[in-house]
């Protein structure tokens, strides 16, 4: 099995191949959408349809292409939002509504419908001055705050809903008049990626067919947004152009790219809008592959008319576009009214949560690398900051530290005494972060396997056995995460009688989760696998990972009997995530680009609630020279979550390794962040208890003028 799990790493060892992953005109639900949409036809709200409860305004809209129904449904919830759910009225079978990440059911306010004429509808929330203008043919909503239209909802006619349908094999056989004609021609289903995609040496075959939903956004007098994580992008979102958008798809990426809107380790489906005045935000709960189009046409001021020496100037407004599709899914929309940048932050984590307290502890400086080889190993390193006087709090373990990477054990060679270990470290007050991955080596004589596979505990493959897959220790199972029973299940591994060697300084480290199937289409699961409940994996893909950081951090603070805050690092997410602990980007590379990069990177992130989040220090892959080596760890110092670490085959680095001069400079910022310490504790604690993000830009000025101004 070694020799499976070498070839894996000189695999990786290469720069980042785009035939791995697909780019848009290789994803068919996006060329589906672009086709269809281009043959417009447009929606209409059947007006005898409305109802109106306590809880929320219901109404069906229909298309003439499909008439077929859809459901629409409009609550205002607490805080000045509002959420617009569509669905099929009466879907084949239930489609899949992310449950989990909303921190409890959100109280609705009611909504007081107050239209003047029939073929509108207006709702206003409470008293506040805020009301969703409906129209209803075509069908288009507007969100209007005093008296100004914020936000429109398909005023460009994106709206997009593939019902779910009979497969065409089946659908044939049957005498059903009322069903339109289908083309059931091979070439007609491929190229659409109906039943059946295609991607590289990989056919994806979906059961359920097309199911794809979308819908845009026109943002008025709005030109800078931010948001949607993870890119290795600018923060500000750019313009998306032809056959360009940003992806959110959970992949493990080595090395990804920069400046690139390919999907990486984690997704927040959420994005914020910003002008003078007023901030807004977006949050669209899917959790299947997402794809985000924006286009920004900024304001432009224009001479109309020379009367004598006088020019008439009038401003036309600047608008931002906001195109949103999933593969799968219902379309579950929330709107974040602001209207200022705090606001925002508040109705969000209303909904998904504020930013868990980190112990205190892991606030400070992490040292980390793959691998600190054996328990001497550890001993030297941990000498070797105090030899050099500098400070440091966390001794990390990746991969190699467990026996053939089974998870919960010990190498007992390499650390013969883990509890020996850990009292040494004890003993200066420092703690020891070890790896677990959510694959789990095959092997019956493996406790942890026998038993998860005895419970049918493991995510499914198509065909109703257990999935297979390779990753570090060759061939592998995947816990089911999303099944509660299986979350109760792993918690309770972290109890200190059943995870041997294991004390209370531990915490522990959730990688590879998006979950990394080596060979797997783009490096992940097949969409067709099968999860608790019967669900396909592309249903929830994005989740995976959320829900074993939950499941760990669960583990945690049950082991201490509820007494102690845990600390866990994940590198797949999804919104909500900053419930559970802290995230990082991944395997970042050792040069000035990458140094570059993580600041908005970890920026992006913090205004999506996830205020735990840092970079690799040094960069992962790669020697990096002592200058961006001492210049990455000044910036890190001042980024929230601060971890040295490199991979396999790198140069020793630990910061004493350089020359005086540069042990010297690395000493000083590290101090720094100590000195510094009690504050950050308490910008933590203002994102726990105040939704504030720890790090964040300036949200003033970016002025865009939203008022026609006339200048004599
Ligand atoms: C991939 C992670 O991104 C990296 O940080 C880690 O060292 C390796 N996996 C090995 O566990």
């Amino acid at each position: 099995m070694e020799s499976a799990v070498e070839e894996e790493v000189s695999v990786e060892d290469e720069a980042v191949d785009k035939n791995v992953f697909k780019d848009c005109s290789k994803i068919a639900f996006y060329k589906r959408q672009k086709q269809l949409l281009s043959k417009k036809s447009t929606y209409r709200v059947l007006l005898e349809s409305v109802t109106t409860g306590k809880d929320s305004t219901r109404f069906q809209i229909t298309n003439e292409a499909t008439k077929i129904p859809l459901l629409a449904e409009v609550c205002g919830i607490e805080g000045n939002i509002f959420r617009l759910k569509i669905n099929e009225v009466t879907p084949l079978k239930p489609r899949y509504e992310v449950p989990d990440v909303l921190t409890s059911k959100p109280s609705t306010v009611r909504l007081i419908s107050c239209s003047e004429d029939t073929d509108n509808l207006v709702l206003a929330y409470g008293k506040e001055d805020l009301k969703f203008h409906i129209t209803t043919d075509p069908f288009k909503i507007d969100l209007v705050s005093e008296g100004e239209v914020v936000m429109s909802i398909n005023s460009l006619g994106q709206l997009y809903f593939e019902h779910l349908q009979i497969p065409p094999k089946e659908r044939a056989t049957k005498e059903n008049k009322n069903d339109e004609p289908i083309d059931t021609s091979q070439e007609y289903q491929e190229a659409l990626g109906l039943w059946e995609e295609k991607f590289g040496k990989f056919v994806d075959i979906k059961a359920n067919g097309p199911a794809s939903v979308g819908l845009d956004f026109s943002l008025h007098g709005f030109e800078h947004l931010y948001g949607i994580p993870q890119h290795a992008e600018s923060h500000q979102l750019k313009n998306t152009g032809d056959g360009d958008a940003y992806r959110l798809y959970n992949l493990d990426v080595y090395g990804y790219k920069i400046h690139d809107k390919m999907g990486i380790y984690g997704s927040v489906p959420y994005l914020l809008a910003h002008k003078l005045g007023r901030t807004i935000g977006i949050f669209w709960l899917n959790a299947s592959e997402t794809l985000v189009e924006i286009n920004t046409e900024p304001a432009v001021e224009c001479s109309l008319t020379q009367m004598d020496s006088v020019v008439v100037k009038q401003e036309v407004k600047s608008q931002t576009d906001v195109h949103w599709m999933s593969e799968s899914g219902i379309i579950d929309v929330f709107l974040l009214t602001g209207p200022t940048p705090s606001d925002v932050f508040k109705q969000y984590s209303y909904l998904t949560g504020t930013q868990a307290m980190p112990p205190f502890f892991s606030l400070g400086y992490h040292q980390c690398r793959w691998n600190y080889e054996d328990e001497q190993d550890v001993k030297a390193v941990d000498a070797g900051f105090d030899e050099h006087d500098i400070p440091y709090d966390v001794m990390w373990l990746d991969i190699e530290h467990t026996r053939g990477k089974r998870y919960f054990t010990w190498d007992r060679k390499r650390f013969p005494n883990p509890k020996r270990m850990q009292e040494l470290l004890k003993s200066k007050k420092r703690k020891l972060v070890v790896i677990s991955d959510p694959h789990i080596k095959i092997d019956p004589n493996y406790v942890l396997y026998a038993k998860a596979k005895e419970q049918g505990f493991f995510v499914k493959n198509n065909e109703g056995g257990d999935f297979e897959g390779v990753c570090w220790p060759g061939l592998s199972s995947y816990l089911d995460f999303t099944n509660p029973k299986v979350r109760e299940w792993y918690s309770g591994l972290f109890d200190f009688p059943v995870y041997q060697g294991s004390t209370d300084i531990l915490f522990i480290w959730n990688d590879m989760n998006e979950p990394s199937v080596f060979r797997g289409p783009e490096q992940t699961m097949q969409k067709n696998a099968i999860h608790h409940g019967n669900w396909e994996h592309r249903e929830l893909h994005n989740i995976y990972g959320f829900y074993q950081q939950m499941a760990t951090a669960e583990g945690l603070i049950q082991r201490s009997k509820g007494k102690e805050r845990p600390f866990v690092l994940t590198r797949s997410f999804f919104a909500g995530s900053q419930k559970y602990g802290a995230v990082w980007t991944g395997d970042n590379r050792s040069s000035w680009s990458y140094l570059r990069i993580s600041i908005p990177m970890l920026l992006t992130l913090s205004i999506t609630g996830i205020s735990f989040c840092g970079a690799d220090v040094g960069g992962f892959i790669g020697n990096p020279e002592a200058e961006l080596l001492v210049r990455w760890y000044q910036a890190g110092a001042y980024q929230p979550f601060f971890r040295g670490h490199a991979t396999k085959n790198t140069k020793r680095r630990e910061p004493w390794l350089f020359g005086e001069k540069y042990t010297r400079l690395i000493r000083e910022a590290i101090r720094a962040r100590y000195t510094l310490l009690p504050y950050w504790y308490t910008l933590f604690y203002h994102a726990h208890v105040a939704s504030e993000p720890v790090i964040r830009k300036c949200f003033i000025g970016s002025s865009s003028h939203t008022t026609k101004s006339h200048h004599y």
